[in-house]
């Protein structure tokens, strides 16, 4: 018998995520000198210098293991105004949605979320061999009772991101509280608020630490708000038992060391977090605005992208590929099941007025 005959058939079913293109990677194949990148959610600002110095003073320590993340842990618990046992980390909530799909999915299991989400609340649950059903999205947003309407006593988790990605759309309190009813205590919510900094004020946006449910895990992220994608650094918050299980089956030198450094700096730079969220409404505006009169529709957006949505899927590939031959690498959406769409990150306004420039010239 051959080895890979051992690959369970929903494994060799599965596709590789494709990420967002690199940098360096259309620079080789376009030889473009300046290439700007609004395609992966990337904080265009950068680190702050805070994270960068406490990075730094940590190089020395780097050939000792992690310590678990104590000091991080309890910062994040005293944020939150909860138990160090009510708080998970991994290297990025994408580690912790793996967790806690080890922990909560077998074999022939259910999941259930929206159509045009993230990619990886698919492919995980696929990979442990799970049935994954999806509600279309209504109007580019998360149709919440589609989605609780899928739910039967064998689902075992529901995955939501609130903001979405790619749409930007958000769920409101009301539409939250309506969904939460439906669901059986049996059911894990998954509620990823990996865009959470850029809707926290909003009155309607449902703050899951304002409502704690005991079947709702919690995921957030360093990757956005704080510039931190490249070094790998989520966190989970939930009650006891959930977060128990998922530590037993997360790797347990994650994050690394300077990833653990990076997030306690990164958490006590406020002003770095204001001034990243001015950037971003300010760019939001500018988007608007010039597709507005170039005559492309978008959807408003709860977060630090756009997605603008084209009459047709050759339209958008054709403005897609026109941008990259320009140098500006933005989303496809493709691969997100909305081909008439791209998905536009929120750049230094140098940036954004270069890629609306760019879009302008190809419509
Ligand atoms: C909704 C959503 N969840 C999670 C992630 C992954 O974040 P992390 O870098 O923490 O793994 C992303 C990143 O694009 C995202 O858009």
């Amino acid at each position: 018998m051959h080895f890979m005959s051992q690959v369970p058939p929903y494994i060799a079913a599965l596709r590789s995520y494709i990420p967002g293109k690199p940098i360096a990677e259309l620079q080789r194949e376009t030889g473009a000198a300046r290439i700007i990148k609004l395609a992966s959610n990337e904080n265009p600002l950068g680190p702050s210098p805070k994270v960068k110095e406490a990075i730094g003073n940590a190089l020395d320590d780097i050939h000792r293991y992690p310590d678990g993340g104590f000091a991080l842990t309890r910062a994040l618990a005293a944020r939150y105004r909860v138990t160090p046992d009510n708080i998970v980390l991994g290297a990025g909530s994408d580690s912790l949605m793996l967790a806690l799909v080890r922990a909560f999915v077998t074999e022939g299991g259910e999941v259930v979320a929206s159509a045009g989400s993230f990619a990886q609340y698919y492919l995980m649950p696929q990979s442990r061999g799970a049935i994954v059903k999806t509600a279309p999205l209504k109007e580019y947003r998360y149709d919440l009772a589609a989605i609780a309407a899928l739910v039967t006593p064998k689902t075992q988790m529901i995955f939501l991101a609130n903001p979405n990605n790619p749409t930007g759309t958000m769920f409101t309190k009301a539409e939250w509280e309506a969904f939460y009813r439906q669901i059986p205590a049996e059911t894990l919510i998954v509620l990823d608020e990996a865009y959470f900094e850029f809707v926290e004020t909003n009155p309607d946006w449902p703050d899951s630490q304002k409502y704690r449910y005991d079947n709702v895990v919690t995921l957030r992220t360093f990757s956005k708000t704080y510039g931190l994608a490249g070094l790998r650094l989520g966190y989970g918050i939930g009650q006891t038992d959930p977060i128990r299980e998922m530590k037993k089956v997360k790797l347990p030198f994650e994050p690394n060391v300077l990833a653990l450094v990076a997030g306690e700096a990164a958490l006590g730079d406020r002003e770095f977090v204001d001034r990243y969220r001015s950037l971003v409404e300010e760019g939001r505006a500018v988007f608007y605005e010039r597709l507005a009169r170039m005559g492309v529709r978008y959807v408003p957006s709860a977060a630090n992208f756009v997605m603008a949505v084209f009459p047709d899927q050759t339209t958008a590939e054709t403005i897609h590929k026109g941008l990259l031959a320009r140098g500006v690498i933005v989303r496809s959406l493709h691969a997100f099941g909305l081909p008439e769409a791209i998905r536009i990150t929120i750049g230094l306004p140098e940036e954004n007025v270069q890629c609306m420039d760019a879009i302008a010239a190809l419509v």
